[in-house]
């Protein structure tokens, strides 16, 4: 079956074609158009101006999926797309655009939630290394972007236990408001790691917040007031100045240190108490080359498969969304036309 998928939660527009096939999928095309520059000027997401955006281009990124997978409208079969978690005024733009193909097409369509295309994008064949599945569930799955920070146990489609989540502030939203306190560049993440390799990660003692009863929870709020603490003076506004003497790289590289391991050590001990043999990341985070050196040290030291999938699957895609969405359907399931686009998530509430 020739699924094509579309992407338009936040600020990536994107289209992907995929293949089943009876052991593996194969990913014909994977699109993304990107927003990040439009909005670094703003210091983060605009979402009038990512709606708009997503409109301007989906029609192009899809004809471009389609010609990179080498196929015309006639060859596709079915349509998933992200409904939701997101930016609702972002996700109606794909989600109308979907609507209106696979009518136009008499195809049916398929509603994908972003959070567990996350969790299946690890999957996932790297590209260009055939199409066997990289991973089968059950596996546990760190799951670390912009907007969500969670541990799931996942068994298949529609199989999805959320085992923790943030308390406060994405892990992402945390790399992206530390970089801001240290006049980096938006988006914070790639500046803060870029900043860390020339920095002293023991350099400044950042606490791992401890959520009492829930051990796979986590919370990053406290962390950034103590870089602020740390970098302005106790109790100081985040305009005032940087205290003489603060080496904005061992920052930096401190708090990616304390960040990636209270990750890292959670999301391990999270597949040791289920029991499965493999552990997953995912989502924009999980392209921390810290985070991903420390997840297969910590996880391969207690005997765990890791998967890090390529960096095109740990951001935001219509690979996964497609992939997934076929999942769905090759196991019965089926979207009424009339779905609606929605801000929250039902995974693993
Ligand atoms: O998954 P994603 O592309 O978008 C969503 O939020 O859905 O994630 C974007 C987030 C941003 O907060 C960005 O700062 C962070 O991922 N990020 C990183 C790195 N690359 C991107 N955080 C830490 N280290 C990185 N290398
Ligand atoms: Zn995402």
């Amino acid at each position: 079956m020739r699924v094509l998928g579309v992407e338009t939660s936040c600020d990536e527009t994107a289209v992907a074609v995929i293949e089943t096939l009876s052991d593996g999928v194969r990913v014909l095309s994977n699109v993304v158009a990107s927003q990040v520059a439009k909005h670094a000027p703003f210091g983060g997401v605009v979402p009038d101006i990512a709606a708009r955006l997503h409109a301007e281009a989906i029609g192009v990124v899809a004809q471009q999926a389609l010609a990179e997978a080498k196929l015309t409208v006639r060859d596709v079969e079915a349509v998933a797309v992200t409904t939701r978690p997101g930016l609702v005024n972002c996700l109606m733009v794909g989600l109308g655009w979907a609507q209106a193909f696979a009518v136009g097409r008499r195809l049916p369509l398929i509603s994908v939630d972003h959070l567990e295309a996350h969790v299946y994008s690890a999957m996932l064949p790297e590209p260009g290394k055939g199409t066997a599945w990289a991973l089968r569930p059950p596996f546990v799955c760190l799951l670390v972007s912009g907007g969500h920070t969670a541990i799931y146990r996942y068994d298949g489609p529609g199989e999805i236990k959320r085992l923790g989540r943030t308390v406060d502030d994405a892990a992402g939203e945390a790399f992206d408001k530390v970089a801001a306190l240290l006049g980096l560049p938006y988006p914070g993440g790639p500046s803060v790691q870029k900043a860390a390799r020339a920095g002293n990660p023991q350099s400044v003692e950042l606490k791992k917040a401890v959520i009492d009863g829930r051990p796979y929870d986590f919370s990053f709020s406290g962390m950034k007031t103590a870089v602020l603490y740390h970098t302005r003076g106790r109790n100081a506004p985040r305009e005032a100045p940087l205290l003489p003497g603060i080496k904005v790289e061992d920052v930096a590289a401190s708090f990616q240190e304390a960040a990636c391991s209270v990750l890292a050590e959670r999301a391990v001990k999270a597949a040791i108490d289920e029991g499965v043999p493999a552990l997953a990341i995912g989502g924009g985070v999980a392209a921390n080359e810290r985070l991903r050196a420390l997840v297969k040290e910590l996880g391969r030291k207690r005997g765990l498969e890791i998967v890090v999938p390529a960096f095109a699957y740990c951001t935001d895609n219509a690979a996964m969304v497609a992939a997934l969405g076929a999942a769905y359907l090759e196991k019965g399931a089926r979207t009424s036309i009339a779905v609606e686009a929605s801000a929250r998530s039902e995974v693993g509430a």
